[in-house]
């Protein structure tokens, strides 16, 4: 315990007591892997967020000096930090949201596919956690392959009797960032003008960007639609690449993954209108699993948007995107079937 417990306790009660007068919100939220290259700018990022209260900072290395170092900055959030699995459950308790990134990253030549025999496992631990001790969070999953982890998610949550689907949110909130900024490029424009919906999954062909639907309303030739999808489709690969060994991407995916979870929180104060596009349980594909947009709300994705119109090429990446993604959530619900 830190020597400022009471302190901190005093300070958290009085925040949580504003909340319950109708004064300003703060939400609990979690981070799992908060001391790792997404988790630290990650949970730096939550803690300059005026909707946080609470910030639990978990993690099986590093979390006090992580937790120490963030506690400094005078912004809202009370920080707590939880080191290794015998914290994890004090960790978990009361938290309206939980973003995990907890797992290992690719290095060259390795799929997200290559990662599922390490993080499947770590995944299910931490899911078990949270439908012991707060089923009734939101979940933001960032930890690879998602396309097989956020099935892994909502089977351990099936087994526990507590899963929701509209709770359970894999992230590819980097792919929409990625496109924004490719597309942007392509056009001469200010990213924060642009906003490209990307459906389907969060690897390789499974990325689809819908270019057609692209805001502002914008042509683009077939050369520039190849380019463009190649690259979104492509963009974890080239970070990969440039790292050299070091990781994959960790700073453009804590921005996007906090530009995600402020949209579960805003969702959650019960703002209208909150739109963004996520891997979730779908009925829009034959598939059980499928990244459309979203609408967040107080009880989660609480509405999952149809594709909308397609063009030929998007069609064909479609059918594409629909056969990877197939294997990938048999091979998550396989893993906690078996
Ligand atoms: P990293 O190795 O830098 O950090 C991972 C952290 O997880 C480490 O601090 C490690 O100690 C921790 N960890 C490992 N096992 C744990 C456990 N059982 N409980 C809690 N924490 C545990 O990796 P990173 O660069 O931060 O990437 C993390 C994951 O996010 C990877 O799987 C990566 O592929 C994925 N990722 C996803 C996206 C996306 O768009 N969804 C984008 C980038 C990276
Ligand atoms: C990304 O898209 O950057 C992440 O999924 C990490 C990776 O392995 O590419």
């Amino acid at each position: 315990q830190p020597p400022n417990s009471q302190t901190e306790e005093s300070c958290v009660l009085k925040r949580t007591d504003c909340r319950a007068k109708g004064g300003a919100p703060g939400f609990k939220v979690a981070i799992l892997g908060a001391a790792g290259g997404i988790g630290q700018p990650l949970a730096m990022l939550m803690k300059m967020n005026p909707l946080v209260s609470v910030l639990h900072l978990y993690d099986v290395v590093n979390a006090p000096g992580v937790t120490a170092d963030i506690s400094h900055m005078d912004t809202g959030a009370v920080v707590r930090g939880f080191l290794g699995q015998p914290q994890l459950e004090s960790a978990l308790i009361g938290m309206d949201l939980v973003i995990i990134p907890a797992g290992v990253p690719r290095k060259p030549g390795m799929t997200r596919d290559d990662l599922f025999n390490i993080n499947a496992g770590i995944v299910r631990t931490l899911c078990e956690g949270v439908a012991k001790c707060c089923p009734n969070a939101i979940v933001n999953l960032i930890s690879n392959p998602v396309n097989s982890t956020v099935p892994i998610a909502a089977e351990v949550f099936k087994k526990a009797g507590t899963y929701d689907p509209k709770r359970l949110l894999g992230v590819t909130m980097l792919d929409v960032v990625r496109a924004n900024t490719f597309v942007a490029e392509v056009l001469g424009l200010d990213p924060r003008e642009v906003d490209v919906p990307v459906v389907g999954g969060h690897a390789g062909v499974t990325i689809l960007p819908l270019l057609s639907q692209a805001k502002p309303p914008s042509s683009f030739t077939p050369e520039e639609t190849e380019y463009l999808t190649k690259r979104i489709q492509d963009g974890g690969t080239e970070v990969v690449q440039a790292k050299a060994g070091a990781g994959s991407a960790t700073l453009s995916m804590a921005y996007a993954a906090v530009k995600f979870a402020d949209a579960c929180l805003r969702g959650l104060r019960g703002d209208a209108s909150v739109v963004e596009c996520a891997f979730v349980a779908s009925e829009v594909t034959e598939l059980p699993f499928f990244a459309t947009k979203v609408r967040l709300g107080r009880r989660g994705a609480e509405e999952v948007y149809q594709l909308g119109p397609l063009n030929e090429y998007e069609r064909v990446g479609l059918q594409k995107a629909k056969k990877e993604l197939a294997e990938s959530i048999q091979k998550g619900i396989s893993f906690i079937r078996k």
